[in-house]
């Protein structure tokens, strides 16, 4: 069994990297991402303050979150695919990332699905809490110019109305959110391997991850 973790800011490209690396090596994805937002949109569809820490802990035993083989986020039988990547979603999963009884019933999930199957595992605490003895580490990063024209054009692919200016506040909102708190803070791992996609296509970014796990484990 394999695992690779790739951690990095909001928008570095990670989960369209990490699922094209999963799919050249044959392993399976998984989007912890895609997690703090589902948990997200079971509070918005029942009335659950995001910032009720107690409460939101309380009803953790409801969320079943289901990362099918194909891409798609089904919450509770519901696929929430899309609607995990709205503008409010994106608002609203800060103070549930910072919650730490979200985060270790999270992380015993991803650690449970990484048991007994090669995975690539994309997030930003991946390498240091998550998977701290995983095979490969990468830290993905890019200059925040580029983190903000990427998700703007798959912003305006999806239908929503938004422009550049905030798309890139809103990022750097998320990133000092993500780097500040104290539990499953945003870092490089010691042992990661930092790989800036800056100016690189998606293509440069996978072939580069790939070379690296193949310098790493001899696959
Ligand atoms: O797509 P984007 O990079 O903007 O974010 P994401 O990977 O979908 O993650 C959404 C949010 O979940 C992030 O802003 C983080 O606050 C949180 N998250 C986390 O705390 N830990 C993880 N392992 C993954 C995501």
């Amino acid at each position: 069994m394999i695992t690779i973790a790739i951690d990095g800011p909001s928008a570095a490209g990670k989960s369209t990297v990490a699922k094209g690396v999963a799919k050249k090596l044959g392993f399976v994805y998984v989007d912890t991402g895609a997690m703090y937002r589902s948990v997200a949109v079971y509070c918005v569809k029942n009335f659950i303050d995001v910032n009720d820490v107690e409460k939101v802990a309380s009803v953790l035993d409801k969320i079943d979150i289901e990362l099918s083989i194909d891409g798609k986020v089904i919450l509770n039988g519901e696929d929430v695919t899309m609607l995990i990547r709205t503008k409010e979603v994106d608002k609203l999963v800060s103070p549930i990332a910072n919650n730490v009884a979200v985060r270790s019933f999270l992380v015993n999930k991803q650690r449970a699905m990484a048991n007994d199957i090669s995975i690539v595992m994309d997030g930003r605490d991946i390498g240091t809490v998550v998977l701290p003895n995983a095979n490969v580490k990468i830290f993905q990063i890019a200059d925040v110019k580029k983190r903000a024209e990427r998700r703007y054009a798959e912003k305006i692919q999806n239908g929503e109305e938004t422009t550049l200016e905030e798309v890139e506040k809103e990022l750097e909102r998320r990133d000092l959110n993500d780097s500040s708190r104290s539990t499953g803070a945003l870092k490089p791992a010691e042992d990661s391997i930092c790989v800036d996609t800056s100016n690189m296509t998606i293509e440069e970014s996978i072939d580069a991850i790939i070379k690296i796990v193949k310098e790493k484990v001899g696959i």
